[in-house]
């Protein structure tokens, strides 16, 4: 196979070898050739592609990474055309249907699936580092009754890098785990004491004889009942929900980890920036945005104005689109699913119509049609947690309780890379040019 392009002077050769692509600088008339691995060619090739010796040499340009692989990854993989995930290989349909969240951690964190005596050993673990360290108890109380939960999460688990200053020695295997486990272990004891702090109720300590989930739910919703015991289909539900959060590739937040996790800093450190990406509405904030866009449409007959608006741009259209998928994505599907083992125990969310209602016409309307945008994870899943009484809050945290092993497992992939350094990309400066210091009096 043989392509050439006269305008970009590129030109990909497949001679059953090497795969290469040829560049013709047509500054210089020099031609290059790079070799071309897993689709990509390496940026640093480019740097001998320069017009003389005082050139720095070719850089790619790529504002939000539209096109540029940071890292090379076994953990999750994500077909965006054809809607397809895996994590480690294994479907997310057949994860969803047969797996149990810590299960799904576990194969994230270890690469593989537990045997039984691998996965009891690791259930726990997980479920003896549940509790959190007083300081940090007392840290939270600390915030303003009306201060968001995921500001909590993010101040909370960084201070966790306070209480194990060990978590500071990453080369450390054993304390590498130790800090998955604990990460893993006090994020939903983390996040349900901001919720308690948000209601003003005292804390719930975790339960340990409860499932992961089952003992969120407790810490969330327990009044003075020791016997708690949330409705099997909805604990389940719950789990579903992490399977389906716990990876999703190199997006923001996952980045931001690996990012920070690339300076040597420590995991909590690290994971806390993760969680700071995921707070924003255009990421995990998307779910409570959804929530407040349902509430703000009110009823049915008010979804051709929304639409208008979209299309005027006045409006995003939240829990639509993706970077990656240009197809339905796989989570929203399941989710849908789980909408309705969760109904049949709390009641039907009356937003369900005005979500369907809107799908319905995105999906036969040219603006999203021609832009490929279908619903995402976050389109359904705030309208299960409100069913399950959480508020709109809270959304975005147990998104981040859903995808912590993901980062930790990314993270711990980052630092057992031997091609990964501190991250720190280029730019291309656009402002002014030398200038003279004037004294304030003469400017
Ligand atoms: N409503 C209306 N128009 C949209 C939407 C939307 N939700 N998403 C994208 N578009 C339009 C966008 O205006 C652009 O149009 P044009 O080409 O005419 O300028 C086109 O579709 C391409 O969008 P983009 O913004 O260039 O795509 P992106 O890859 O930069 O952004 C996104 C991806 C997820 C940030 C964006 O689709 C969005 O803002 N969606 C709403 C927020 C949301 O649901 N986020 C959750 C993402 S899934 C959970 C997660 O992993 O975080």
């Amino acid at each position: 196979m043989t392509t050439r392009e006269t305008k970009g002077a590129a030109e990909t050769v497949d001679g059953g070898g090497v795969q290469t692509v040829t560049v013709v600088d047509n500054r210089t008339g020099r031609t290059y050739e790079l070799p071309i691995t897993d689709g990509t060619i390496r940026a640093m090739d480019l740097r001998q592609i320069r017009v003389d010796d005082d050139d720095f040499g070719l850089m790619t340009y790529d504002p939000a990474f539209m096109n540029t692989a940071s890292c090379r990854s076994g953990v999750t993989y994500l077909d965006g055309d054809r809607g397809v995930l895996r994590y480690r290989g294994y479907p997310i349909e057949q994860l969803a249907e047969h797996s149990s969240f810590l299960e799904v951690a576990y194969l994230l964190v270890h690469g593989d699936l537990p045997t039984r005596i691998e996965l009891e050993t690791w259930v726990e673990e997980i479920t003896h580092h549940t509790y959190a360290h007083e300081s940090i108890r007392r840290m939270i109380a600390e915030f303003p009754p009306d201060a968001h939960p995921m500001g909590i999460l993010q101040a909370a688990v960084a201070g966790l890098g306070t209480v194990y200053p060990d978590a500071k020695d990453i080369d450390d295997e054993e304390g590498r785990h130790l800090q998955s486990v604990r990460l893993i272990a006090k994020m939903p004891t983390l996040g349900a004491y901001g919720y308690r702090h948000m209601r003003g109720l005292p804390v719930v300590e975790p339960r340990n004889r409860l499932s992961y989930s089952a003992n969120f739910l407790a810490m969330m919703f327990a009044v003075g009942d020791p016997g708690f015991q949330p409705d099997p289909r909805i604990e389940r539900a719950l789990d579903v929900l992490f399977i389906l959060h716990a990876d999703h590739e190199q997006n923001c937040s996952t980045s931001a980890v690996r990012s920070v996790g690339s300076s040597q800093a420590d995991p909590y450190a690290s994971v806390s920036a993760g969680i700071g990406a995921l707070y924003g509405p255009l990421h995990g904030g998307a779910n409570e945005a959804v929530l407040r866009m349902l509430d703000r449409i009110g009823n049915v007959d008010r979804i051709p104005e929304f639409i208008a608006a979209v299309k005027e741009r006045r409006e995003l259209l939240m829990g639509f689109g993706h970077r990656v998928y240009k197809n339905y994505d796989p989570r929203a599907r399941i989710i849908k699913t789980a909408c309705d083992d969760v109904f049949a125990v709390t009641g039907v969310n009356p937003k369900l119509a005005i979500a369907q209602e809107l799908e319905r016409i995105a999906l036969e309307d040219e603006f999203f049609v021609s832009r490929q945008l279908y619903p995402n994870v976050d389109f359904y899943s705030g309208l299960i947690y409100e069913a399950l009484g959480i508020p709109p809050e809270m959304f975005t945290v147990l998104f981040a309780i859903g995808r912590t092993p993901g980062w930790v497992a990314q993270w711990r992939e980052m630092l057992a890379d031997p091609e990964q350094k501190i991250s720190r990309p280029r730019q291309v400066y656009v402002g002014a040019g030398e200038r003279d210091y004037k004294p304030v009096g003469a400017r």
